[in-house]
């Protein structure tokens, strides 16, 4: 057996390299097409809501009337968070990012789950169910007490959506906000084999819990280059300032080969469609609101960015318009990559459900170019 120093297959970043077999979803990078068990993620953000499409994800159907009603009865059940945690949320310094409550709090969240010593497929779907319900309270929580404003407790009339907005803004959403929210989440649900969701898929599969495959998870989609980036989009808009001062800007940030956020995809060589659908909104949104000036700039990045990198398949993804959406709803900005662990988690935890039913430890190799036959020098002789 020989050291691993060369004459081998490596990917840097594991690019197109293969690491499970899954049937939850499926990206077409060439022609910008994503599909959640075989559906198009334009007819489930049209046709569908958040429940239905996360049942869809967890267990590979539609669910039947009884299906969805049960699993909206359990997320409903399951949204209040310990007093404990409330406590925690209460006393953690009010800098601390969101990502970082929301990862930390579902850790606290695994010492206090019914199912903690239990690792079977029966209760991971549980903590799965529980910990989707869990997040947006911990969430808004915060960020209300972030603000200095009274918490607002989960309504068990609203849908998981709805809810979410009623908790960040105590506000009942009107239908058109509703829709909207349910977009997003779906739109945000799942992606394949991303950073965040690998970093869940690499714990569980040393059997490790649920709770644990949540936190890195969380960790992994904070980084900017992956869901932290639709928080520097809205600060990237915000020091841009004009529509006048996009072209300079850009191109300014290219010579300098910094990256501009929002752009951009490892598997995407096109038009990323959630992209697309959440443009749509956010032009909407923004007349609607009479506030255009983010979406005019916006664009005007698009086109330029465009007509400099489209050659080389970079094109506006998921994080780029989203934070105009978030901002015209009033979400701070800090909550904008919470809001996509929100959503996420159920990607996450129907990955990890799928992977462990034919678990392998995940397991790479690295090359070494370390020195080799290297001495022992003792102490008082280095
Ligand atoms: N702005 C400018 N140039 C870019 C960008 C960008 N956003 N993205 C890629 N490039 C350029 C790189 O500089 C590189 O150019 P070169 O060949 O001249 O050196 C080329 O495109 C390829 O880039 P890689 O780093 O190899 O692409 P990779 O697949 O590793 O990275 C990533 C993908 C991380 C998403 C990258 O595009 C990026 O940093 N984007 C900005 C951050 C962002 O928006 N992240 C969210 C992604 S979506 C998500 O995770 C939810």
């Amino acid at each position: 057996m020989a050291f691993l120093t060369g004459e081998v297959t490596y990917s840097r970043g594991l690019e197109g390299v293969v690491a499970a077999i899954t049937s939850i979803a499926a990206i077409d990078g060439e022609e910008g097409k994503l599909i959640y068990r075989g559906i198009p993620i334009e007819l489930l953000a049209e046709k569908s809501n958040f429940e239905e499409t996360a049942y869809l994800l967890w267990f590979g159907d539609l669910p039947k009337k009884d299906e969805l009603e049960n699993l909206k009865r359990d997320l409903v059940e399951h949204r209040e968070i310990p007093q404990f945690l409330v406590d925690c949320l209460k006393g953690a310094p009010k800098d601390t990012h969101p990502m970082e409550i929301l990862r930390t709090c579902v850790s606290m969240l695994g010492c206090f789950d019914p199912d903690k010593n239990d690792n079977s497929r029966g209760a991971n779907i549980r903590k799965s169910i529980r910990l989707t319900a869990q997040m947006p309270t911990i969430v808004a929580y915060y960020s209300r007490l972030r603000r200095g404003l009274e918490l607002v407790h989960p309504d068990p009339k609203l849908s998981h959506a709805q809810n979410l907005y009623y908790m960040l803004t105590g506000e009942v959403p009107n239908e058109e906000i509703s829709k909207l929210m349910d977009v997003i989440l779906i739109l945000h649900m799942e992606h394949g084999m991303n950073a965040s969701t690998f970093a869940a898929m690499v714990v569980a599969s040393t059997l490790s819990d649920m709770h644990s495959s949540i936190c890195a998870a969380i960790g992994a989609l904070r980084g900017p280059l992956h869901g932290g980036a639709n928080e520097r989009v809205l600060e990237m808009l915000q020091e841009i300032g004009t529509v006048e001062n996009v072209e300079p800007y850009i191109l300014n940030a290219l010579k300098e080969h910094r990256r501009i956020m929002g752009f951009g995809h490892r598997v995407y060589k096109a038009y990323d469609p959630r992209a697309r659908i959440l443009k749509e909104y956010a032009e909407r949104l923004s007349r609607e609101k009479g506030d255009t000036k983010w979406i005019e700039i916006a664009e005007k990045i698009e086109e330029v960015m465009i007509r400099e990198k489209g050659k080389k398949g970079i094109f506006p993804n998921v994080d780029f318009y989203s934070g105009i959406i978030y901002n015209l709803l009033g979400f701070p900005k800090e909550v904008f990559t919470p809001i996509f662990a929100i959503a996420r988690v159920v990607g996450w935890t129907a990955h990890v459900l799928e992977y462990l039913q034919a678990n392998r430890i995940f397991r790479p190799r690295a090359i070494y170019n370390g020195p080799l036959d290297v001495e022992y020098i003792p102490i008082d002789k280095r």
